[in-house]
């Protein structure tokens, strides 16, 4: 399973990386509003300054236009910022398309805001790179997002679709393990889903116990 963080803060994308786990970066118009970057320049600088943390990750960078032309003129200017840029396209008519266009073009996307296995469908057969349900979303209106990850899944193994399940809206640990054993290829979510992972408090104890003992013997 790829691990991604989703966010736009430099110093969490920097941590993550440093934990030697991280795979890549998922961003949002919403993550790039909350860390203040703004305007077309700073926004376009600020992914670059994320890839050259993330050695080598994905990094995803979303479009805003919501038209095929647009969108696709959007694309082609972000996927030329940096090899490791992958193009977000929302789930709209037009996004479909823009989809196709880019995966006939070579370069790599990622479908967001995907909430039912008909648009993974679609999304897998325009070439999307990346699917991303939002599976916190769906649990917030009490639906199941965990389903929705089978569902993918059990559909791409049927068809051999090359899309990758990207698990996102991630919010806590146990939505990073069910996903993984529902086999999701990737998952997206805080800093705090990813380091939830390490904790555990017999570890703690276990191991101030060892510390204690070997100090009782060397002292
Ligand atoms: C996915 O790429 C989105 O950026 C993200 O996971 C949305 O998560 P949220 O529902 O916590 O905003």
């Amino acid at each position: 399973m790829k691990f991604f963080i989703d966010t736009a803060n430099l110093d969490q994308i920097a941590e993550a990386q440093a934990l030697g786990v991280l795979d890549g970066v998922t961003t949002n118009p919403s993550l790039m509003a909350k860390e203040g970057i703004t305007g077309k320049n700073n926004i376009l600088k600020h992914y670059v300054d994320i890839c050259q943390i993330v050695d080598g990750g994905d990094v995803s960078a979303e479009v805003i236009s919501t038209t095929f032309d647009e969108m696709v003129k959007e694309g082609e200017e972000l996927a030329e910022l940096h090899d490791q840029i992958v193009v977000k396209v929302p789930m709209i008519r037009d996004g479909v398309k823009a989809l196709k266009y880019f995966s006939d073009n070579g370069i790599r996307t990622n479908c967001t805001l995907v909430f039912s296995a008909g648009q993974a469908l679609l999304a897998a057969k325009a070439g999307a790179s990346y699917v991303s349900p939002f599976i916190g979303r769906l649990d917030d209106i009490s639906t199941d997002g965990l389903h929705l990850i089978a569902e993918i899944r059990e559909i791409y193994d049927n068809y051999d679709f090359g899309t990758e399940i990207l698990a996102a809206s991630i919010r806590h640990t146990m939505h990073v393990i069910e996903c993984a054993k529902l086999g999701a290829d990737v998952m997206t979510g805080p800093l705090s889903a990813i380091e939830g992972l390490l904790k555990h408090p017999l570890t703690d104890i276990g191991l101030e116990k060892f510390l204690a003992d070997y100090k009782k013997g060397n002292s």
